[in-house]
């Protein structure tokens, strides 16, 4: 099947109409159905093969509640796993590293081979009739793409390279299959729903209000797509006007140190993916940031950022990629507080949500998954306290 046949291009011709109902952004009872439906069943961005580079390398990564590792097996191949011990649920592994051959649980010793069967149990005498064979480390579905490193927990159906289809050529004129990570990964927690940054991510249109300094910098062109499979991207073209504050004029001023590794066709801009639920990928000319949402709870939501480029940075590129830092880091502030402020906004009674622009149009595609998935979302009052996921059960089955 080809990328073309799986997904289609979203029509931009159509209304947006009407967002999720204010219950659904604080309501505990739906984040679960949520985080089954959304997360554990699409793709999840874990790494970069050069996270993991030699023999029994390994690294962990929070999807939620639910962590998972991968790492480099004896023949070389990526696999990936549940962070679970078989035996007592024990997490096997932390943070990142390389495991000595095999991987030891650190609660009573049992021991995985690195392609995740169990090799021996400490006094395994006191386990009667146990077959190792069925007691091995749960593999699950894992992708690469350009070199980054994506796992399914559940479910099946289209590839990762499918969900981008066409857009997969940026990655590859960017070059990402060989990128390294280059800065440290930041985390924060927000006070919001998942749901509130996810869908501040998809819209520019609060970027000339909410982001006086991106504004400076940039434009929105009018190249860009959303396909169904949930991937969207947008070109922003920097402009040539020189910014009044320090940081911006001197990015301004380096950015042409980047340009000669990548086509004309993308100097000069920022390009921005996301990939429903929770992915943003953003890509500059010095530098690759991958903005995650780990959803903590309903009204709690911790943001990963985590930063990928070229081996071989000149010392123009590692300034270029300081400043981009510099100019970037107000603007996440800026997402975060006005993120809270919607939170809270939509908690207050009797809220009832304004339209949708077409500049928002993202969002109502978004939403219009999440209704096609969890149809109780679709309601607009909340199922009485208890009642979510049994009316929820309810309309799927009648679907
Ligand atoms: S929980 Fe891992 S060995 Fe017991
Ligand atoms: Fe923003």
């Amino acid at each position: 099947m080809t990328n073309e046949a799986m997904f289609y291009e979203l029509n931009w011709d159509e209304k947006p109409g009407a967002p999720l109902a204010p219950w659904t952004y604080s309501n505990p009872e739906l984040f679960e159905l949520e985080y089954e439906a959304l997360f554990l069943r699409r793709w999840q961005l874990v790494g970069h093969v050069n996270d993991l580079p030699q023999v029994g390398d390994f690294i962990t990564h929070d999807i939620g509640r639910d962590n998972i590792f991968v790492v480099r097996g004896k023949d070389e191949q990526l696999r990936a796993f549940k962070n679970v011990c078989r035996h007592r649920a024990s997490r096997v592994l932390e943070g990142s590293g390389t495991c000595n051959g095999v991987i030891r649980c650190p609660y009573h010793g049992w021991i995985y081979q690195l392609d995740g069967s169990l090799m021996a149990i400490p006094k395994n005498e006191n386990f009667e009739g146990i077959d190792k064979a069925d007691h091995g480390l749960h593999e699950i579905q894992l992708e690469q793409f350009h070199g980054f490193l994506f796992v399914r927990l559940k479910g099946k159906g289209a590839s990762v390279a499918e969900h981008f289809g066409d857009t997969g050529r940026y990655f590859e004129m960017y070059g990402v299959a060989d990128y390294v990570q280059c800065m440290e990964t930041t985390t924060q927690i927000w006070n919001c729903n998942w749901k509130v940054a996810w869908d501040n991510y998809l819209e520019n249109y609060h970027i000339a209000i909410g982001h006086p300094g991106l504004s400076r910098l940039v434009r929105i062109s009018d190249v860009g797509a959303t396909l169904s499979s949930g991937v969207s991207f947008g070109e922003f073209d920097l402009r040539s006007k020189p910014s009044n504050v320090a940081a911006e004029r001197e990015y301004q001023e380096m950015v042409e140190h980047a340009q000669a590794r990548i086509p004309e066709e993308i100097r000069n801009k920022w390009v921005q993916f996301g990939l429903a639920p929770n992915l943003g990928i953003d890509l500059y000319p010095e530098l690759l940031d991958i903005f995650q949402l780990i959803p903590l709870s309903h009204d709690k939501t911790m943001i990963r950022a985590t930063y990928y480029g070229h081996q071989d940075p000149t010392p123009e590129e590692e300034e270029l990629r300081r400043l981009n830092i510099r100019v970037n880091a107000p603007i996440n502030d800026e997402d975060q507080q006005l993120c809270a402020r919607v939170q809270q906004g939509l908690q207050t009674h009797g809220y009832t949500p304004g339209p949708l622009s077409y500049m928002e149009m993202d969002i109502y595609h978004f939403h219009e998954m999440i209704r096609e998935l969890i149809p109780v979302a679709a309601l607009k009052k909340s199922p009485l306290r208890g009642q979510v996921a049994a009316k929820n059960f309810e309309l799927l089955a009648s679907h």
